[in-house]
């Protein structure tokens, strides 16, 4: 099997499976699954009755998690901070991981899906959550002023309250009657925020920097960031240049130029 699709792809998923185990927790009967085609790396998306999001969270993608987040280690090692990614044991363990990082997103007033229930069901989990009806990911708008100021301040507001992303693309946002939702936060270990706050704000200004010219970009970013912050984000432009997620058009020598026109001397 080509690598990209052993990662992506999870075979042992039956759908079945999961429809008996949300059936059996619910105490209802006749739910019916089906997969999302979905730009998805870690889990296997579902929708269920229309109503319900479900990720189903194998033992595999818990391991596809664990080589991700060795090489963003590394790549944080490389930009010169110390790792501040986390890695979980068990697909629940990484399910709950998620659904409260969801749920401290809601808390601090960013726009998140509704997170519901973590169902474990033979070594995997199902992450629920409510279902985002007619959404678009960013990667699939045309980015306007309104949403590229709407991402900035959820990405605001997320750090202000002590959070961070920790996975931002254009991928993991949706967009719904144009409004942003932030979806696939991982949450990060403490004691490294400004380091995962310019990792956050690195991932949105190169993913934003390929549907918009970086000297707009940049600009919305200072409009709601320090120097400090959008200066200590160009450290990250490399690694983040090397996720997987990020487009291909990301011109990390543009975005790094318009940075120093904002701060006016070179990085
Ligand atoms: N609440 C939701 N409602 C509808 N679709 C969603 C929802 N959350 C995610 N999706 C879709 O499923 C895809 C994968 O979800 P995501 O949480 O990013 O999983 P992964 O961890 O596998 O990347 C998203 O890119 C989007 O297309
Ligand atoms: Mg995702």
């Amino acid at each position: 099997m080509p690598f990209k699709s052993f990662l992506r792809g999870d075979s042992s998923v039956e759908i079945t499976e999961v429809e008996e185990a949300l059936e059996e927790y619910y105490d209802v009967e006749d739910l019916e699954a089906s997969p999302i085609d979905g730009d998805n790396w870690l889990s296997v998306p579902l929708v269920v009755d229309d109503e319900y999001f479900v990720k189903v969270v194998t033992p595999q993608n818990t391991y596809t998690h664990s080589v991700f987040t060795l090489a963003r280690n590394i790549g944080a090692r490389v930009a010169g901070s110390m790792p501040f990614f986390e890695s979980f044991d068990s697909p629940l363990e990484m399910a709950e991981h998620e659904l409260k990082a969801a749920e401290r997103m809601r808390k601090a007033g960013v726009n998140a899906p509704e997170p519901l229930d973590v169902v474990p069901v033979d070594g995997s989990a199902l992450l629920v959550f409510e279902y985002l009806d007619g959404f678009h990911t960013l990667g699939d708008v045309d980015v306007d002023e309104e949403i590229l100021e709407e991402v900035f301040v959820n990405l605001r507001r997320l750090h202000e309250n002590g959070l961070a992303h920790g996975d931002f693309s254009l991928e993991n946002v949706l967009v719904v009657d144009d409004h942003v939702y932030f979806i696939d936060a991982t949450n990060l270990s403490n004691g490294s925020r400004d380091d995962a706050v310019s990792y956050d704000l690195a991932c949105a200004i190169g993913a934003l920097s390929t549907q918009l010219p970086p000297s707009e970009v940049v600009a919305a970013a200072f409009d709601h960031y320090s120097e400090d912050d959008v200066v200590h984000a160009a450290d990250f432009l490399v690694v983040v240049r090397l996720r997987p997620g990020i487009p291909e058009g990301f011109d990390v020598a543009g975005v790094r130029e318009a940075i120093e026109d904002e701060i006016g001397e070179p990085l």
